[in-house]
């Protein structure tokens, strides 16, 4: 540049020199003459501006693609940067109060401000605006941090407004039917408030409320805190100062998760909690919950028994100690089994078998017989939500009865048969029973026997305690959320009674006299029965529906799957379906299909069909129980739906004279009916149960004389309920709610 401008200058100066040297010159000879005189200082300059001008533009162009390969590059380092921020760690804080007085409710407003004032989202949520049916597992998978902080009262009971939220999450907790795992992924943090001077019931609620999580699966983010309002022992002084001293350690811990620090294992959480490494270890895992139970005897801790020297599948594990002799649980408990045996041997004397065949009861020292629930036993079953009654019987509030009170659809027995799941009890009077089937979902607390030999209540007592039980559970659902008024003032009457509890109903000797006690009251009966007895399925009196369930179609595959106690287990279980194929009724069996064990013996279960000739039969997947050392089963034996499909499709080609007719996808579910319910083209699987009410009464008074039959009491099958109807065995006049987990559905009893 600098030459171009010297080139131009040397021009100029030339130009004036030549003007200037002969002033007269100028006037003849033109300007242009002088430019041509110098016109090689001209080229030059224009070479040297042309040659500078090329050389700029190509530095200006490396220059710029420098500069934007730097500019891309720091782009993707600030957006890699940004990513790295991006990964959210903890979305947000919900925190849940439950108040009475309203210091639950300030501690959760403070508690919320000092959340957000970090720069995470913060939420307070009145436990009584909350479903956790429909929303608690959906926090699982949010990345969000639940706070708990609830109050105790009177007796050690949730405040109103979380009476309903801890009444679900008790239940769930010990409820087969949501799993173990139902919470896997929550985080969460308890902080109860009460106050010492209620000594037996300090913080009750807190308490709970974290180990219900906890059995869960929730994990624990730190320790569960307790506000004391006795100022004499509160630790901080105060409830205040001791909400105090917990937020602090809150706020530190969220600060952490939010960097997505994990808490380091020291190995030395004695609750078990939720360490990852303890859950590794199962064994360890059923040790923390014992303990989380605060020492009360856990599920696990009830071996059953077998009272029997005669068991026959469990050989084996008799000889391991793992089954051990019904008569005292209690005793179980305090590992006194040797002694127990010898007792067992005297008492086998007293046995009282099974009577009601010939009508009298051989009924010796009854009141030297034991209860069959023993406090141990009725402690732990009360735990898992059963109302006991009298000492053999229990009554349930099943999940379906439920959902359909608050419009969300009913079990299979509702798409096969028209039941009203929001009126069915689900009730047993015998929690014994002779079988330890793998997928039972008992987890095996009931007890095991081949033979009634336990005190007896009255058919009547049971019956009106169940009722009563029963309504009681559905009472407790007037105002939850989302039930329908008409359905729970229908639910408090009593139209069916599923016997398929847990046990088995038909040990009970009086089980004919409360079979009739059911049509009294005009409630139809579905009783399900293990087929372990023969005589005493003969002898039933007719009741709307009789089951039979066939968990397996050979022999070896019985053994394994339904571990029966009775030697005999096999010739016994081809005359109780025979003994099925004689009656008259409705009869049913039920299969329960487990992959890899049972489900490839088609061939088999045709065999058996023809044995017994049952009008329907049920097929559905086994449901998970979650896991229990008590079973081997996993979720890798739980078949698809379309599985099941193709199991019943299969089977039902080799029935000539059965076809499929109803499906229930939402549990798995599908029934195989005889072709004499196809009338005219069309099903009859449903029952009209008033005339079904009629004919019994009818039985009754003529003394067995006016009989009837399963075609006497049809009703027709409605479109929605068919095969291959798109609404897939879901009535419409309900609607669906997905679980977030496919797994969780379950199949109903
Ligand atoms: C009538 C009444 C009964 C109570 N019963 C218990 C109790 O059984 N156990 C307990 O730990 N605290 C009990 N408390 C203490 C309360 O849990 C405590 O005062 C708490 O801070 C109340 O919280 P809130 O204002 O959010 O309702 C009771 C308090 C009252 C007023
Ligand atoms: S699942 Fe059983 S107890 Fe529940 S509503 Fe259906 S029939 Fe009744």
């Amino acid at each position: 540049m600098q030459s171009f401008f010297a080139v131009i200058l040397l021009f100029i100066r030339r130009v004036s020199t030549s003007d200037t040297k002969d002033p007269q010159d100028v006037h003849s000879s033109s300007y242009f003459m002088s430019i041509w005189h110098n016109r090689l200082y001209l080229y030059t300059a224009a070479a040297l501006f042309f040659g500078i001008w090329f050389a700029l533009k190509i530095s200006l162009k490396k220059k710029n693609s420098k500069d934007v390969n730097s500019s891309v590059n720091k782009t993707e380092k600030s957006s890699e940067r940004s990513d790295k921020q991006k990964v959210v760690h903890v979305s947000g804080v919900k925190i849940f109060y439950g108040s009475q007085t309203g210091t639950a409710k300030a501690f959760a407003n403070e508690l919320s401000e000092e959340v957000k004032a970090l720069g995470i989202p913060a939420e307070v949520t009145d436990m009584k605006e909350y479903d956790p049916d429909d929303q608690l597992a959906d926090e699982c998978t949010r990345k969000s941090v639940c706070v708990f902080l609830v109050a105790t009262y009177t007796d050690g009971q949730p405040t109103e407004n979380a009476e309903w939220f801890c009444k679900w999450l008790e239940e769930a907790s010990t409820d087969f039917r949501y799993g173990k795992t139902y919470l896997k992924g929550l985080r969460y943090a308890v902080f109860g408030l009460g106050n010492s001077v209620y000594f037996g019931h300090y913080n009750t609620v807190g308490k709970n409320v974290d180990k219900w999580l906890w059995m869960l699966s929730g994990m624990r983010i730190m320790t569960r805190g307790e506000g004391d309002c006795n100022v004499v022992k509160s630790r901080n002084g105060s409830v205040q100062a001791d909400f105090l001293a917990w937020k602090v350690k809150f706020l530190k811990r969220l600060q952490a998760l939010a960097k997505g620090e994990k808490k380091k294992c020291s190995g030395n959480c004695k609750k078990g909690g939720s360490c990852k490494n303890k859950r590794k270890d199962r064994k360890v895992e059923e040790e923390g919950e014992k303990a989380a139970q605060q020492n009360n005897s856990s599920e696990e801790d009830l071996m059953e028994t077998s009272s029997d020297e005669e068991g026959s599948g469990l050989e084996d594990e008799k000889k391991t100690g793992s089954v051990v002799d019904m008569e005292d649980l209690g005793n179980i408990m305090n590992s006194v089994k040797k002694a127990k045996s010898k007792e067992d041997v005297q008492t086998d004397d007293q046995i009282v078998k099974l009577s009601k065949l010939n009508g009298v009861k051989n009924i010796e020292d009854e009141g030297e017989r034991r209860e069959m629930i023993t406090p141990a036993l009725r402690e732990a079953l009360t735990k898992q939500g059963y109302k006991l009654i009298g000492s053999h019987s229990g009554v349930k509030l099943c999940r379906w009865t439920k959902s359909m009170l608050r419009g969300r659809g009913g079990c299979y027995k509702h798409t096969f048969y028209g039941i009203e799941s929001h009126r069915c009890m689900e009730t047993t009077p015998s929690l014994a029973c002779a079988n330890k089937c793998v997928f039972c979902w008992r987890h095996h607390t009931n007890p095991v026997g081949t033979e009634w030999r336990w005190k007896m209540d009255p058919a009547d007592k049971i019956l009106q305690d169940s009722l009563e039980k029963h309504q009681n559970m559905i009472r407790q659902f007037r105002g939850v959320p989302g039930v329908k008024p008409e359905r729970y003032e229908e639910g408090l009457e009593v139209k069916h009674c599923a016997l398929s509890l847990v046990g088995e109903p038909i040990m009970y000797p009086e089980i004919n006299a409360f079979i009739r006690l059911l049509h009294s009251h005009r409630i139809s009966s579905f009783l399900v029965t293990n087929a372990q007895f023969p005589q005493e399925i003969r002898s039933l009196v007719p009741v709307t529906q009789l089951y039979v369930s066939v968990d397996a179609s050979t022999k070896e595959s019985l053994r394994k799957i339904d571990r029966p106690l009775f030697k005999d287990f096999w010739p016994r279980f081809l005359d109780s379906l025979k003994a099925l194929g004689e009656k008259r009724q409705r009869t049913v069996y039920r299969l329960t299909l487990v992959k890899a064990w049972n489900v490839e013996e088609m061939q088999a279960y045709s065999e058996l069909i023809a044995v017994g000739q049952p009008d329907f039969i049920e097929v559905k997947g086994v449901t998970y129980c979650g896991e229990s050392s008590a079973s081997s089963l996993t979720m890798a034996n739980v078949p698809w739906h379309q599985e099941v499909v193709t199991f019943v499709q299969q089977l039902a080609d080799m029935l000539p004279q059965y076809e499929i007719a109803c499906e229930h996808e939402h549990s798995n579910c599908l029934l195989i009916a005889h072709t004499k319910f196809k009338v005219d083209g069309e099903w009859w699987t449903w029952i009209n149960y008033e005339h079904f009410q009629e004919l019994v009464q009818a039985y009754e008074e003529s003394g067995g004389q006016q009989s009837f039959s399963a075609l006497d009491y049809i009703a027709k099958t409605p479109s929605w309920a068919l095969f291959g109807a798109s609404e897939q065995g879901f009535d419409p006049a309900d609607t669906r709610f997905q679980r977030r987990n496919k797994t969780k559905d379950i199949t109903g009893c």
